[in-house]
């Protein structure tokens, strides 16, 4: 596997899971595949779980591990070419990325989106830089548009905890005073189209996901009957993606806090799990009495990060 970015690089889903299982029954039994090989973990933007997950799967993989913080000790980036470079920005991306790229063997990288342009956020400017110039294998951290790490996680964690061979998931919008990027909620649903799950989809009008990563699934504007019957309720937040309204790219549409999960809601559901990427913030997505309930499953889906990172770098390694 030479980049990892959307679930169709998996491969199989079933066959992943099946692994994930291996792995996490076993996650220091491959410890040859990384010996004397270097992950380079780029961060554009802050992290907690991704970072630590991420390094723990690579040192179970017995590798070395490498972290670069562009906005906290690196020289400063420009990503535009043709610009006379008299500013604040020391060095180009297309040095720096064959320079990164020569000190290791695998990279991730996180990048979030601008939410200003999204035709620039939307084509993937950054990462696919990476992709082109590093020479090596390049996984996403959470770049613009896509979390694929997390959306193997929350997979894992959903074939974990299901009640039914063939469970109802439901995602749904949550408000937030900041505006967030799609790319959580586009894998998401992404995984979800995959997956052997009874998916849907509820949000404010205006919240539309691009069709590109939501395919075929329902999309119910009305939050109660969405979460009818649900064994899962996967809430998030989104700024608008500009689909329907292509001018409020980036923008908070609403801070409606009708959307915020509390344990009425979660009775509207068949007994469901509560799920969350974190960070999370209290009072505007979920409340207290429903994140920390036995039902919340916050704490094992974020365990489960250390899995779906291992066995994305584990298959990379396999193809070195
Ligand atoms: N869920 C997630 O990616 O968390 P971090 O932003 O802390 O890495």
């Amino acid at each position: 596997m030479r980049t990892f970015f959307n679930v169709e690089d998996l491969g199989n889903l079933a066959q992943a899971l099946r692994e994930a299982r291996e792995v996490k029954n076993n996650r220091y039994g491959f410890q040859h595949l990384g010996k004397n090989k270097t992950l380079l973990m780029i961060f554009f933007n802050n992290s907690l779980r991704t970072r630590l997950s991420t390094q723990k799967a690579a040192m179970n993989l017995g590798m070395n591990v490498m972290v670069l913080d562009v906005n906290a000790g690196a020289w400063k980036l420009e990503t535009e070419r043709g610009v006379i470079m008299n500013g604040d920005k020391s060095e180009h991306l297309l040095e720096a990325i064959p320079v990164m790229g020569s000190y290791c063997d695998l990279i991730g990288i996180r990048s979030f989106a601008g939410l200003v342009n999204r035709e620039f956020d939307y084509a993937e400017t950054i990462v696919n830089q990476f992709v082109k110039h590093s020479g090596r294998p390049v996984f996403a951290m959470e770049t613009a548009t896509v979390h694929p790490l997390q959306a193997f996680a929350d997979l894992i964690t959903i074939d974990e905890y299901k009640p039914c061979r063939r469970p109802k998931v439901v995602l749904s919008w949550a408000p937030h005073c900041r505006a967030l990027p799609q790319a959580v909620p586009n894998s998401f649903a992404q995984w979800m189209g995959a997956a052997d799950v009874d998916f849907v989809i509820t949000h404010p009008e205006g919240y539309e996901l691009d069709p590109t990563f939501t395919g075929n699934a329902v999309i119910e504007y009305d939050q109660r009957k969405a979460f009818a019957g649900a064994h899962f309720v996967y809430a998030k937040n989104w700024s608008c993606p500009g689909v329907t309204h292509p001018a409020d790219y980036g923008k908070i549409l609403t801070e409606d806090a009708a959307w915020t999960i509390d344990s009425k809601h979660m009775n509207w559901t068949d007994n469901g799990y509560f799920m969350h990427c974190l960070p999370v913030r209290r009072g505007l997505i979920v409340t207290d009495d429903v994140i920390e309930s036995p039902r919340s499953l916050v704490i094992p889906e974020a365990a489960n990060r250390e899995i779906s990172a291992e066995v994305v770098i584990k298959r990379m390694l396999e193809t070195l």
